[in-house]
């Protein structure tokens, strides 16, 4: 991940929990709200983490609880009973965990709980699901007025399908983009040396990092390490001893994702 990128959120983040408690509303228009987007396996819910994990350290010795909000949980809640739901986390649950000191709140793939309310009419539920987005919002103005001490970061793999509203309120959008060159040449050295450990062979296939490199082009960061690791199902032999894998296994593997990616890419088109 692009180290400018980590500095800006972790300044954004330090702005949201500090700066914002002392002055305004009216001066200083912060929610404490960060939006991670981009497409899936680009890093953005582990990013997110390791923010949360920032703003704690920094923030030490000050208390500060972090919350994994799963909105899926929540919308998939039958008719009528998200609304409550949301209701209640951002009115209570939330504010309860920054009592005393500090939360961050983790609200992955926000595009199920803020749901764009003019794209609703193709929905299963749209009543429902408009509620709850015009639940989240009106939870939010007064959450982000009323507790200067919580920040939340969401993130979302389809910006176009979040409401536009809910991105309005965002101090700092950031697009996480797919691995370039460079990105993509570190997550295969990482995989590498995480697999080197147990097997201490596998280093040395890091010689060859500029055709692995070429080989994943376009790839996620997700895909890309998941390609590396099926290497070793290359063959039996490999797959009982690592040990043995081959350069050429590896780029074997590299070159089966990315076709099935295009494979699977054309089929939704
Ligand atoms: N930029 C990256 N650097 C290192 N690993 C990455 C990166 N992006 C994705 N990954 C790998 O993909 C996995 C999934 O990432 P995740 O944070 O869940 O992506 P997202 O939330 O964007 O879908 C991570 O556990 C990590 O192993
Ligand atoms: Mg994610």
């Amino acid at each position: 991940m692009d180290k400018a990128v980590k500095d800006r959120l972790v300044a954004q983040a330090t702005l949201a929990l500090t700066v914002r408690r002392a002055v305004s509303f009216d001066v200083a228009p912060l929610h404490g709200l960060i939006v991670l987007a981009g497409v899936p396996g680009t890093g953005k819910t582990t990013l997110a983490r390791g923010l949360a994990t920032k703003v704690a350290a920094m923030l030490s010795p000050s208390k500060v609880n972090f919350i994994q909000v799963d909105p899926h949980g929540l919308a998939s809640a039958s008719l009528g009973k998200s609304q409550q739901q949301v209701t209640t986390l951002f009115n209570q649950t939330i504010p309860e965990a920054g009592m005393g000191g500090f939360a961050v709140v983790l609200l992955d793939e926000v595009e199920t709980l803020a749901a764009d309310r003019k794209k609703m009419s193709l929905e299963a539920n749209p009543v429902d699901v408009h509620r709850a987005t015009d639940a989240v919002l009106a939870s939010l103005d007064l959450l982000t007025r009323q507790h200067k001490n919580i920040l939340l970061i969401a993130t979302t793999n389809y910006p176009q399908a979040v409401d536009s509203a809910f991105l309005s309120r965002a101090d700092l959008i950031e697009y996480i983009p797919p691995p370039n060159n460079e990105a993509r040449a570190e997550i295969i050295r990482d995989t590498l040396e995480g697999l080197g450990r147990q097997w201490p062979s596998i280093r040395n296939l890091a010689n060859d990092m500029s055709l692995f490199v070429a080989a994943s082009s376009g790839m996620d960061g997700r895909r890309l390490r998941k390609a590396v690791v099926s290497a070793l199902a290359g063959s039996i032999a490999t797959a009982r001893d690592p040990n043995l894998v081959t350069s050429q296994q590896v780029l074997a593997a590299l070159k089966a994702s990315t076709q099935a990616n295009k494979e699977v890419g054309r089929e939704a088109a």
